[in-house]
Order: C-alpha cells, then structure tokens, then sequence
C-alpha cells in the first residue's frame, strides 16, 4: 500500500485527488486548513484506518513544522508527496496601473511557492524514505513562461513559474535517489479559487483528479529526464 501526502484537501481538486487515492487503496494523509463544509469527517469514516486528517496551514512556518511532526507520527516514509494546495491572489492588475501592491504579489509567492518547499523540506526524510519519492507539484499553464499569453495574473503566473523552478531542483536531488518531481496543469476546474464554485470551468474536480491520476501514472512508466516532466492533465508536455 502506498502512502501519499495531499494538501489543501478540504475542497477542489485536492479533495478529489485524496478521494480517488484512496478508492484506489492507497493510504492518504490528507492535510487542511479548515473543513468548512465538513467534507472530510465522512471520507475518514468511509477509508477508516488509511485517511488520515492532518491540519496545514501553508503561509505559517511554525505550523508546518507541526504537521510534519504529526505526519511523522502517523507514518515512516512517504511514497507520493502532492503539493496542491494554492491560491489565486488578484488577477486583475497589471503594470502601469493604479494601486499597485506588491504585498499582494508576494504572498501570492509565499503560499503558493515557498508553502510547498517547506512542506517538502520538513517531509524529506519521510519521502526519500518511501518506494516511490515522488514529489507531485499541481502547478499550472499559467506557470509556463514558454507559452505565456498574460498581461496580468502577476502573483499567481509568477509562483507557479517559481513552483516550477523549485520542481526542478529537489528533481536533481530525487534522480540519484531513485525518485523524480512532476508538475501538472490539472486544467481548467470547477473549484473554489475564485471564491464561490466556478461553473465556467471546464472540468468538475473529479474528471480533472481523474485525468491527472492516470497522466501522473502513466508518465511513473517511463523513466526520469533530467527535468521533472511538465505536463498537463491529458499528459500532453507544456513548454517551461
Ligand atoms: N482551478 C483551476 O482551474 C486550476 C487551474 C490550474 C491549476 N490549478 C491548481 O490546482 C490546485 C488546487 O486548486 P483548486 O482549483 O482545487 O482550488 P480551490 O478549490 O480553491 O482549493 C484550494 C485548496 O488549497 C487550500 N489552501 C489555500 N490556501 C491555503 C493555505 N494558506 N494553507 C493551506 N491550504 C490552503 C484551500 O484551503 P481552504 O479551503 O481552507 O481555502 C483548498 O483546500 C492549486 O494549486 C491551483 O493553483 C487550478
């Protein structure tokens, strides 16, 4: 059984990745920041003995410190780290207009990039001590400088890019180990970043959780590159 570490599962595509991973008998330990809708509560009740419930908050060091002493409790090692848990911060400035608030950039930055290497950083024993040592990143097309077609989105374009950066180093330190990153554009989802549910999207969380699986699955067939594979939820390459 394979154990795998979401984040940011209490709603959206980190709720139906954990849901789906343990349809498919893996062990999830699952991390939130506040089940608001108490979704959560009956998935352990249905996958009792392999959900586990672990408390995050991604823009607070000390915090996620003690949900890696907690996870470390719970478990040995980490097959499948899945660092999903993001924000969407303001899209609508762009340069040049008024007001600008670079604070706002910054912790777009800091949840979204720096959140998820601390996480890595405080689970790294754990995860070089599973099978797998697969880092899974949920970046975005917004991430890819290669086909940028944004004026604006300045926080969010930007933290995936750096998302994809950091990928991209702790991939150096997995390939040796045995282990590799990948980054995935889960498309474009009928979730909660906008705040209220986004009918507009194209995918429910569960067809997009669903794709992803098998893209992620399907790529663990072939072997490492020398880059974490960039790649979307259909495994079609993105350009970095
Ligand atoms: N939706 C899309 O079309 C789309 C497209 C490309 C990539 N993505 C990526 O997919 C991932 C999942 O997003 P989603 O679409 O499922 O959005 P979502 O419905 O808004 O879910 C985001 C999740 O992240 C959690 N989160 C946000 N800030 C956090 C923090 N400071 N600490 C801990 N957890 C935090 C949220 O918890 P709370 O409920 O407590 O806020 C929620 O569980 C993100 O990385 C996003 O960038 C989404």
């Amino acid at each position: 059984m394979r154990t795998v570490v979401v984040t940011g599962t209490d709603r959206g595509l980190g709720h139906a990745l954990a849901a789906l991973s343990l349809e498919a008998g893996d062990r999830v330990i699952a991390t939130y920041r506040d089940d608001k809708d108490a979704v959560l509560r009956p998935l352990a009740e249905r996958f009792s003995g392999r959900l586990s419930l672990v408390p995050l908050e991604l823009g607070d060091a000390a915090n996620i410190a003690a949900a890696a002493r907690r996870i470390r409790e719970l478990t040995s090692s980490v097959d499948v780290l899945c660092n999903n848990a993001g924000i969407l911060g303001d899209i609508e400035f762009s340069v040049g207009d008024a007001p600008f608030d670079p604070n706002e950039v910054l912790e777009t930055i800091r949840i979204n990039a720096i959140g998820p290497l601390r996480v890595t950083h405080e689970l790294w024993s754990l995860l070089i001590a599973g099978r797998e040592k697969l880092l899974v990143n949920i970046s975005s097309e917004a991430g890819s400088i290669g086909q940028n077609w944004r004026d604006r989105w300045f926080g969010y374009t930007m933290s995936k890019a750096a998302l994809n950066m950091e990928a991209a180093l702790i991939h150096k330190r997995l390939l040796p180990l045995g282990g590799r990153a990948m980054l995935v554009h889960p498309g474009y989802i009928r979730s909660y970043m906008h705040g209220a549910k986004n009918e507009k999207a194209t995918y429910e969380p569960e067809e997009a959780a669903r794709l992803v699986l098998a893209a992620i699955a399907q790529r663990a067939t072939c072997p490492a590159g020398e880059r974490p594979d960039y790649f979307d939820l259909h495994g079609k390459d993105l350009p970095w």
